[in-house]
């Protein structure tokens, strides 16, 4: 019913704006005594000191979620992390042992690839953490230590919250690592979660673009394929967008890392095409900024039309922007979090537009439990 869905046409709207909340939920409790609090932790302190390269291993958006945590657990940890489809995990022949973590990330708990993966690292003596929103599901059963999601039930089977939650969890993942190892100071630790406790404002306050992507939305949902492009966490953010316009609006949707398009994919930009670029901070990474502001001059001289997702008071891209989408300022590592949300919003109305039920795609199923 509409109640139900808190008065939106579909229950999608609705999760995209609970996910402060689902952040600030995921984020509640674990920070306690000046430490990082895991929810369930049946290794040794020792055994996560002696960690000495993660896997994250994922499908989907969770696998997303995991390529955005790469970029932090590798900055803060000193640690190498892989992030891998879980579907394609189990079936090379990857190096574990008992210094390695893999963390499993999963919604719902059940997907068979990421359990499957889990099963096959424990096995191999790896320990296993699972990052997951569904409480007592199979794969924090198996796993060595869990930290839950707190996104509450997510019925549109395109990820939005859960996704977010995930991000949030995957850093926290991160900081416990950071301060086993002693690679960051206890007040630094302290300070990383602070900022990401002010997450759920900085996305409240994205929510307000809203209606300006709806409208474009329904601009551009007659396209016949969007590119999203992004660099260092912004890459994993264009694939998220070209994922959630596959799965709700059945277009044509691929996310490229912005160095890239002169290796190939710049070929594909033709008059009209609807191209999303999402901008770094000007000021928090300015070479990657300015590298990406000739991409955008480069595609919209060759007829792309050009929808700039970038920090409010960035004045550089307005010129190249046909469609310019703000997003608050806040620490680069973070700004997924506020990134993705307009991607969520723009997939959902393109697919309403074009008539498509959003909260149930073809062909999909909320939680894959078959290989
Ligand atoms: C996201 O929009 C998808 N519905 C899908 O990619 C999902 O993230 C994937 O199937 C993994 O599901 P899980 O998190 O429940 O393991």
């Amino acid at each position: 019913s509409a109640a139900e869905k808190g008065g939106h046409e579909y229950f999608m709207l609705k999760e995209i704006e609970e996910q402060p909340e689902a952040l600030a939920n995921t984020l509640r409790g674990h920070f306690d005594g000046g430490r990082i609090i895991l929810d369930e932790q049946r290794i040794s302190d020792q055994d996560l000191r002696d960690v000495d390269k993660v896997f994250v291993v994922a499908c989907g958006s969770a696998y997303h979620s995991g390529l955005v945590a790469k970029y932090a657990i590798e900055h803060w940890c000193r640690l190498p992390v892989e992030v891998e489809l879980a579907s394609e995990f189990r079936y090379r022949d990857p190096v574990l042992d008992r210094a390695t973590l893999v963390v499993a990330v999963s919604q719902s708990g059940e997907t068979a690839d990421t359990l499957e993966a889990v099963r096959h690292a424990r096995e191999q003596k790896a320990r296993v953490l699972a990052v997951c929103n569904t409480n007592g599901a199979q794969i924090p059963r198996e796993s060595d230590a869990v930290l839950y999601t707190h996104a509450g039930p997510e019925i549109g089977v395109a990820s939005t919250k859960a996704f977010l939650a995930q991000i949030a969890a995957n850093y926290l993942v991160g900081l416990a690592l950071a301060q086993a190892r002693g690679t960051k100071y206890p007040d630094e630790v302290a300070r990383e979660f602070a900022e990401l406790e002010a997450m759920p404002a900085a996305v409240q306050k994205v929510l307000s673009t809203v209606d300006q992507v709806r409208d474009l939305g329904r601009r551009i949902a007659d396209s016949k394929a969007v590119l999203f492009l992004g660099r260092h966490v912004g890459f994993p953010v264009a694939l998220e967008g070209a994922l959630k316009l596959k799965e709700l609006a059945y277009m044509h949707a691929e996310g490229f890392a912005a160095g890239e398009l002169k290796h190939g994919p710049i070929a594909l930009i033709e008059d009209g095409l609807p191209v999303v670029v999402v901008m770094p901070s000007p000021k928090g990474r300015a070479v990657l900024h300015s590298k990406l502001v000739s991409n955008i001059s480069e595609i919209q001289a060759r007829g792309a039309r050009t929808i700039v997702i970038a920090e409010e008071g960035d004045e550089t891209v307005r010129p190249f922007a046909d469609e310019l989408i703000e997003i608050p300022a806040v620490p680069t590592l973070l700004q997924p979090l506020v990134s993705t949300v307009p991607l969520q919003v723009l997939a959902a109305e393109i697919a309403r537009t074009r008539g498509y039920d959003v909260d149930k795609p073809r062909n999909l199923a909320k939680s894959v439990t078959v290989e």
